[in-house]
Parts: structure tokens; C-alpha cells; sequence
């Protein structure tokens, strides 16, 4: 199974890669002495296949402005067993940042390498692994984590990971991590400017040069800003450690380029400006500190080349929302990340960008607001009327209603000539659904960073007087919205081609959320055809603050649909959160849990036709997912950790808030998938 050299060099030659080659073992020859304070970041490595991998350090140096490390890759920690070496050319205009892809390595086998300057100063040592060959029927593990907020918490999540996998049997420890993005905050606060935000003390991560600001937020403009932001993160403790260990396979969300921003629009709590340059930077920042098997504009490993564009107003939208402008064409082409990956008999991991392509959002029309009065119902929308506005000009078979109801209102359909709406584009979805169909791996992964789980409520069925007027009968509510569990038309092109092309083992895995979430992907829920063809999951963020911990903080006292959210205990202690129950079982017992406390009796007044979707819910939740896949089964593991406000000292990462297993045996063709819950330590409190 072991691909020639010559194989390989073709492969390395279209990324651009510097590179080594495995051979015989000897003992290093390199004089080593760790010197960590030469390299601030650490080291890493990313996108693992069956015979190589790509390495990563950061050594800066003054001048010249390009420097050659040695890079050493071992079968032991010692270097006695040193299999690769090479040169690993660093350059200021890369931030002094290396990456080398080291092929000629063994499948499934951990590996060794270190990093080494002229004078002998040495990085830290890493670990990698390779993947598991094509047929290799072993079961499969790795973790998927997303949202790391260094700026308002602690990663002490990873922590935890680090120290379970080196007590875990060889087995069963982790092959890699998959990063579903937000692995930086390019919105930083000063903790000067701002001392605390919910229960979070604000800590320094960077001072960004030359960058915008809003409110209390700077943010990136510039490629410099963006790299600043990338030292800060990177000099946690406990993510570089992560880095060390295992190798990540990363994909962005929308903060590593913008808050709001999509295509190349940057938008960060101000209003959107044309970001052609700022998106390129973001790109060239993330090529330069991700290792990650992507092709640069220069057509090399060693820097990225970022082509010139102009920061112009996209006037012009194609039929499939992309901005037709050829500066924004340029940039959002200048770093192509979604990308496969093959690991072992079991497992195509297929990777898209939600953020890139996607088209214009289409529940942000003003006129929406003057549907209802939607502050009595703290963000519901009409789940219908979503529909509508995500549909465009297609929406039932091309017969759009002229006008959306709600109540007593009525408002011309502002999206009625728009095109039903896009996360994925026309190019990347093309791409996705032919690694769908061609896959041949047991298990099928997506990893899409944006969650796919509907999230409705049923307003319909709360008691009169707690809103000024009835929420109408017969319709749901919807609390999302940016993501595809409001992405109708695309997820349902997407699920019926794993109908129809007969895909089994079809499962998404996905982060944004910053909440734990366990269900099934289904294009339509009641009173449609819940038909669900695979598995859906959304891991909590690893630190970032949830949507429960700033409910905790801000929400009325005095709202009257409060219970709905939080259920106040008597005597001042902390309130449950019913937002969980919410999703899952609906208002009536909500109300009820708020009331009387007892969740058994709660869940017997459960709406059945509001979310057979969902099998777990925890919007307060914290930690990582741990996924394990064979030739029968996918398990997924939710590690959740309480609020990491403040950095655990404990070798474990801290206490656990509870460990919950998702399990569904591999189904047949025209079978639905089925979840089997075990909650093996803690409470999941109101979660299921
Ligand atoms: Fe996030």
C-alpha cells in the first residue's frame, strides 16, 4: 500500500509542499537542545494520510528574512529510530511560520518529530500519526471540538482529552482532531477596555495593529492583525499541547476571517464593508498557522503569495447568490480548504466551508420585523415563514406566496425573486455531493462547522396571556437561523441524494453552536415526512460562552415566557434550563418543570410531533465529542466540563459535568438510523 517516492513528489508538487522522505532508521545526528521560548507557538501537524503528513513550527528570526531549520521525524521519542529528515525553510513574509509534508511513512503509526535551527536551539518535541491504510478494517477514533475562546475562558478541555488519551488503551486513543473552526476570535477584547462578560473574567490575547474596533471589539484588517491574533491564541498552554500531540485536520467558521462577515464582506458588530484584502489576509493568516493539505496562490509550502485585490462593493449576484465581482472572486479563491480525507476502511471524512460561498442571508429583510411582535416571544420566528424566505423564488415548485402572515399582519415577500438560499455554493456542493456518491468508506463523516438540527418550538401550545396575542395554531416557531438546521432547500438536496444514491453511514458532525446536540438528519420534521436518512451531532464549544450563560445574565426577570428559557428555583439557586427541554419536548413542559420541578411528570406533557429529530440537547454545555467508528457502529462520546472561566491546575483538566454516549448500529438501505443514549457519568440535567 506504501506509495512510491515518485507518486509522491507529484502530490507535494501540487500543493507546493516542501518535503521529506521516510528510509531506514538511525540515530539523530542533529545536536538538539530544546530552546521552547525560540519557538513561542509550539509545533504541530495536520491532514494525516495513509504515508505522509505536514509538519508545523514557528522559529522567528530578525535578518535575513529567510532562515532553514532542520526537521527530524522518528519511530521514538529519543531519535534513536530517525526515519525522515529535511530541510524546513522559514521565511518572514510566512510570519516565520514552516510547514513540511514528510512522506514515505508507515500507515496507523505514531511518530516523533522535532524541529532544529543552525545553532542547535531545538522546538519542543511532537507527536503525529499516520492514517490507517485504505482497507484497514480497525476501528477508527478522533475527537471534534470547535469554538476556543481565549479570551474569555480556559481550554481546559483539552486538557482533559490530552490526559484521557494517555491513560486510554493504544486502541482506543485518538488518530486526530478534527477543528470545526472558530479556532480563533478575530474579535478580541482589551482587558484593559473590558474587565468581565458573564461569568468570564477577560483575558489578554492580543493587541491587534492597524484594525477596526466596535464597541468594545477590535478587530483584524490587515494580515498582521490576523497573525497577532493567531500568536495569541497559540500561546495557551493546553492548545498547544493538543497540537503537540495529535495531528489536527482543521476547517474554518466564521471567525477566523469575520463575526458576520460571508464571501468577502467583512462585518463585525458594525455595518458590513467590502473585505476583498481583509479576507485574503485572513486566508494567507490561516495557510501560514494551520497546517492543512491547501494550495497557496504562490504555488508553494513556503509562503503564501496573497494575490492583489481591491476592496470594491459587490453590486452583482449570480444565480446562485455569488457575488459577482471579480476582486471577490479573487479572494475567496485564493485558499480552497474544503477538502477529503480517507482514514482507514471506516471513515471519509469530507470537509466543506460554510462561510466562503455562501449567498446572501435571506431572514435579515427589514420589513420581518413588522410581522410581529417578537420581543413577546424572545426570538421566535414563524418556522413556516423561515421556509418561505429560504426557499426565494423556488419555494413551492416556483410558486412563492406574494405576501407572508403572521397574526394580523402581512408584508410582501421581500426574498419571492431571490434564489433559495446557499451555505455550500453551486462549485463546493458539486464537489461535496460527488465525494458523497463515490465514497466507499463504512462511515461517511461530514464535517460541516455549521449545525444541521432543526431547532423549533411550540408557541401554538402555550396558555393564554403569557404573550399579547395567541401565536396561531397549526404552526411552529423557529429559534435558529445561519445555519443549515434553517437551510431547507440545500439539506434536502443534500439528504435525498443519500436516499436515492442508497448512502448508509451518512453522519454529520458539526461545532458553532457552542452547545451539545444528538438527533437525526431528516430533511423535514411533522407535520411534513420525517424520513431521517443519517446521524446528526453538534459538539459544545471548548470554551466560548453559551447562549444558557448569557440567558443566566440576561434575560427579564419579568419576560413571561422566562420558564420557557430558565426555570428559577425557590431560595436563589442557580435555574435549570429549561431551553433544553424547550427544543426537545415543547412549552407544556417546560411550564410544567417551572412549576413543580418533577422532570418525569414534565416530559409526559412532551409535543411527540415537535422534534422526533432530536435525542439530546444541552444549549449550557462546554468540552469535546469523541467519536468512534467500526465496521457496525458509530458511538459518539460528549466530554462535557463545567464553565472553564478560569484554567484548571488539576493534570486532568477539572472535574466533568457528565460523559453521555450516543450509539446507532450501522443501518441498511431504506432502514432509519436509531440512537441508543447512555449517560456512563454525571448528570445531563434537563439534555434529553
Ligand atoms: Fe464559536
Amino acid at each position: 500500500m506504501r506509495i512510491s517516492r515518485r507518486a509522491f513528489i507529484q502530490t507535494a508538487a501540487a500543493m507546493g509542499a516542501s518535503l521529506a522522505w521516510g528510509g531506514e532508521a538511525r540515530a539523530s545526528m542533529v545536536k538538539w537542545t530544546e530552546k521552547r521560548d525560540l519557538y513561542p507557538e509550539g509545533v504541530a501537524s495536520g491532514d494525516p494520510d495513509p504515508n505522509s503528513v505536514i509538519l508545523w513550527t514557528r522559529r522567528p528570526f530578525g535578518e535575513p528574512r529567510r532562515h532553514v531549520l532542520t526537521v527530524e521525524v522518528a519511530e521514538d521519542d529519543t531519535f534513536r529510530r530517525v526515519v525522515a529528515q529535511a530541510k524546513a525553510p522559514v521565511l518572514a513574509s510566512a510570519d516565520w511560520t514552516t510547514r513540511v509534508l514528510v512522506g514515505g511513512l508507515k500507515p496507523a503509526h505514531v511518530y516523533w518529530y522535532r524541529f532544529t535551527d543552525a545553532k542547535g536551539n531545538g522546538s519542543r518535541i511532537g507527536r503525529t500519526i499516520t492514517a490507517p491504510a485504505a482497507d484497514d478494517p480497525r476501528p477508527v477514533n478522533f475527537a471534534f471540538v470547535s469554538c476556543q475562546s481565549v479570551n474569555e475562558g480556559k481550554l481546559n478541555a483539552y486538557r482533559r482529552m490530552i490526559f484521557e488519551d494517555e491513560h486510554a488503551a493504544p486502541e482506543e486513543q485518538l488518530g486526530f482532531v478534527h477543528h470545526l473552526g472558530d479556532f480563533i476570535y478575530e474579535v478580541v477584547e482589551y482587558p484593559d477596555e473590558v474587565k468581565t462578560r458573564y461569568d468570564r473574567t477577560i483575558y489578554e490575547v492580543a493587541r491587534i495593529p492597524d484594525g477596526g474596533k466596535s464597541g468594545n471589539l477590535h478587530y483584524p484588517l490587515t494580515v498582521d492583525g490576523y497573525r497577532a491574533v493567531y500568536r495569541g491564541y497559540l500561546a495557551d498552554p493546553d492548545l498547544q499541547d493538543a497540537r503537540a500531540r495529535w495531528p489536527f485536520v482543521a476547517m474554518w467558521d466564521n471567525h477566523e476571517f469575520s463575526w458576520q462577515g460571508w464571501q468577502s464582506i467583512q462585518q463585525a458588530g458594525g455595518p458590513p464593508r467590502p473585505g476583498q484584502s481583509i479576507k485574503v489576509a485572513a486566508n494567507q493568516a490561516w495557510f501560514e498557522y494551520m497546517p492543512a493539505r491547501v494550495k497557496a496562490p504562490s504555488g508553494t509550502f513556503e509562503t503564501f503569495g496573497p494575490p492583489p485585490v481591491k476592496d470594491v462593493k459587490i453590486e452583482k449576484w449570480d444565480a446562485n447568490g455569488l457575488g459577482d465581482e471579480p476582486n471577490n472572486l479573487k479572494a475567496i479563491n485564493s485558499l480552497i480548504a474544503y477538502r477529503a480525507l480517507r482514514y482507514g476502511k471506516h471513515l471519509d471524512l469530507i470537509i466543506t466551508d460554510q462561510h466562503s460561498y455562501r449567498s446572501p442571508d435571506p431572514f435579515s429583510d427589514h420589513s420581518l420585523g413588522r410581522l410581529g411582535d417578537w420581543k413577546d416571544y424572545n426570538g421566535m420566528f414563524p418556522d413556516d415563514a423561515m421556509q418561505i424566505l429560504d426557499g426565494g423564488r423556488a419555494f413551492s415548485g416556483g410558486n412563492p406566496p406574494a405576501e407572508i402572515r403572521f397574526q394580523e399582519q402581512s408584508i410582501p415577500n421581500p426574498q419571492r425573486n431571490a434564489p433559495p438560499q446557499t451555505i455550500l455554493g453551486a462549485t463546493q456542493k458539486a464537489w461535496f455531493k460527488d465525494k458523497l456518491r463515490k465514497s466507499t468508506a463504512t462511515w461517511k463523516i461530514w464535517g460541516c462547522s455549521l449545525g444541521c438540527l432543526d431547532w423549533r418550538a411550540d408557541p401554538e401550545n402555550l396558555p393564554a396571556g403569557l404573550t399579547k396575542k395567541p401565536w396561531p395554531k397549526g404552526r411552529f416557531a423557529n429559534l435558529g437561523g445561519g445555519d443549515h438546521g434553517s437551510a431547507w432547500v440545500e439539506r434536502k438536496e443534500i439528504y435525498e441524494l443519500v436516499r436515492d444514491a442508497k448512502i448508509t453511514g451518512f453522519a454529520i458532525v458539526s461545532g458553532d453552536r457552542h452547545s451539545f446536540w444528538a438527533g437525526y438528519a431528516a430533511a423535514e420534521l411533522p407535520p411534513g415526512n420525517f424520513e431521517p436518512v443519517g446521524l446528526s451531532f453538534v459538539g459544545a464549544s471548548l470554551a466560548s460562552p453559551g447562549v444558557m450563560e448569557a440567558y443566566e445574565h440576561r434575560l427579564a426577570k419579568d419576560l413571561p415566557l422566562r420558564p420557557l428559557y430558565l426555570a428559577d428555583r425557590p431560595g436563589g439557586a442557580k435555574p435549570d434550563w429549561t431551553f433544553n427541554m424547550l427544543l426537545k419536548h415543547g412549552v407544556r413542559s417546560c411550564l410544567d418543570y417551572a412549576r413543580n420541578f418533577d422532570l418525569e411528570q414534565a416530559r409526559k406533557l412532551s409535543n411527540p410531533a415537535l422534534s422526533p429529530h432530536l435525542e439530546f440537547v444541552d444549549m449550557g454545555g462546554h468540552g469535546y465529542a469523541k467519536v468512534r467508528l467500526s465496521g457496525d457502529e458509530m458511538r459518539t462520546e460528549f466530554v462535557c466540563i463545567p464553565r472553564p472561566i478560569t484554567r484548571s491546575e488539576r493534570p486532568d483538566g477539572g472535574p466533568l459535568r457528565y460523559r453521555v454516549v450516543h450509539t446507532a448500529p450501522l443501518w441498511r438501505v431504506g432502514e432509519h438510523p436509531l440512537l441508543e443514549q447512555q449517560v456512563l457519568e454525571g448528570d445531563i440535567g434537563l439534555s434529553s
